[in-house]
């Protein structure tokens, strides 16, 4: 049956990692993939995460099936970490207008979003995606039966956002037609409107009465605290208590926030108008669940119940997302140190330090990337750099070999 059938090309990002692993280069370096590391380049197991391990070993009581959007506590704890931190967060929980369910981390929230939008929302089949943006959003939303078309984000001269041009797509866009956002560190770029442009940004939204899709991967490596990153939340929020949305929906990993990615844990939201909308809202979205994967996977999701609930172990986690985040402002720095001052790169890097949280967007060409994976530099071909794989002990290697593909 198969024997016709072509090979596919290895995934953008996770197919660096099957590349970066059969090197033999001692001096192998892994940009690609965005996945947290220590000082040391090791994998990094949160010690709230350890805590809750051990809670969860001495309290579980069964591996039953949790229900199809996960397990109440479960999604009260959400709404509680998502949107209690604001007035109108706390009036769109107290209207009962927010609907929450587990989901399959970033991914599959985005996919189970993905598939209800396209089945339930009347206006649009269209999703407008910034450009650039994380090589699988176009794919998840395109097997969910959607178009995508990209929009203005990033404006490839000043490696800054392209205000004017995300502005005037969005406003050019048919009435109705759905947005994807990223909520916090923009995946590639590193790029965030600000506070004030993600003003005019909800302008326009409201215009055109556009749904929005946030995609909230990164939640803490922007500030180095899962709260205060929440800022943009709190606007859509307001928008929507003031009436000037309708509604909105959003995808949430705790992929990289609590370190559980292969535990595959995260959850999306909706907002209705009200209670009864969020009973017939929920019923239709177990419909769409239930033939997808039945149920989500427990494991993490208890892990991260405990995390939520125990207040000591609260107070790890946010000291532990500031752990990561800091480390990775340091190692901006290290290598903005070590291209400008060890190598004297002629290059701009500002961007280096000014890009927020897991990525770098640098400017590389498919060419120069090329030249440094052949130095067993593995990045993704749009200049990506996952500043996760950054540590002391190889950044001296990484700038050297920056600098030779951008100077020779
Ligand atoms: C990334 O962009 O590297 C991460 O979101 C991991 C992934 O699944 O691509």
């Amino acid at each position: 049956a198969w024997a016709n059938l072509q090979a596919a090309p290895a995934d953008k990002i996770l197919g660096l990692t099957v590349l970066y692993n059969k090197d033999t280069n001692p001096s192998k370096i892994n940009l690609g993939v965005g996945a947290y590391r220590d000082n040391n380049g090791k994998p990094w197991i949160l010690p709230s995460v350890k805590k809750a391990e051990e809670v969860l070993a001495k309290t579980e009581e069964s591996k039953e099936y949790v229900p199809i959007v996960g397990s109440p506590k479960f999604n009260e704890l959400i709404k509680t970490l998502l949107y209690s931190h604001d007035d109108a967060g706390k009036q769109l929980l107290k209207d009962g207008r927010v609907l929450t369910s587990q989901g399959i981390s970033g991914t599959g929230s985005l996919r189970v979003l993905g598939e209800f939008v396209r089945t339930f929302y009347p206006t649009s089949k269209k999703v407008l995606v910034p450009n650039p943006t994380w090589a699988n959003h176009v794919a998840i939303l395109e097997k969910a039966g959607l178009t995508t078309e990209k929009y203005k984000y990033y404006d490839f001269k000043t490696n800054a956002l392209d205000e004017q041009g995300m502005l005037a797509d969005l406003a050019a866009a048919e009435p109705g037609t759905v947005v994807l956002l990223h909520a916090c560190c923009h995946n590639p770029t590193g790029v965030d409107p600000k506070l004030e442009q993600w003003d005019k940004i909800l302008d326009v939204i409201s215009e055109k009465k556009l749904l929005p899709f946030l995609d909230m991967a990164y939640q803490g490596f922007g500030s180095g605290s899962p709260i205060e990153d929440l800022g943009i939340l709190f606007k859509f929020n307001k928008a929507v208590a003031d009436g000037k949305l309708s509604n909105f929906v959003l995808s949430q990993s705790f992929a990289k926030n609590m370190g559980l990615y292969g535990e595959r844990v995260g959850s999306l939201s909706l907002i209705t108008s009200g209670p009864e909308e969020t009973v017939r809202v929920k019923s239709q979205l177990e419909k769409v669940i239930r033939p997808l994967y039945s149920s989500p996977p427990s494991h993490g999701s208890k892990l991260v119940e405990i995390i939520l609930s125990d207040e000591a172990i609260y107070q790890q986690w946010l000291k532990d997302v500031k752990v990561m985040a800091d480390r990775l402002i340091e190692m901006r720095a290290l290598l903005y140190d070590k291209l400008k001052n060890t190598y004297k790169n002629p290059l701009n890097w500002d961007h280096l330090l000014n890009q927020k949280g897991m990525f770098c967007y640098t400017g590389l060409s498919e060419e120069q990337v090329k030249k440094l994976i052949d130095k067993s530099v593995y990045l993704t071909s749009d200049g990506r750099i996952s500043i996760a794989g950054i540590y002391p002990a190889n950044v001296d290697y990484l700038a050297k070999a920056i600098h030779e593909v951008t100077t020779n």
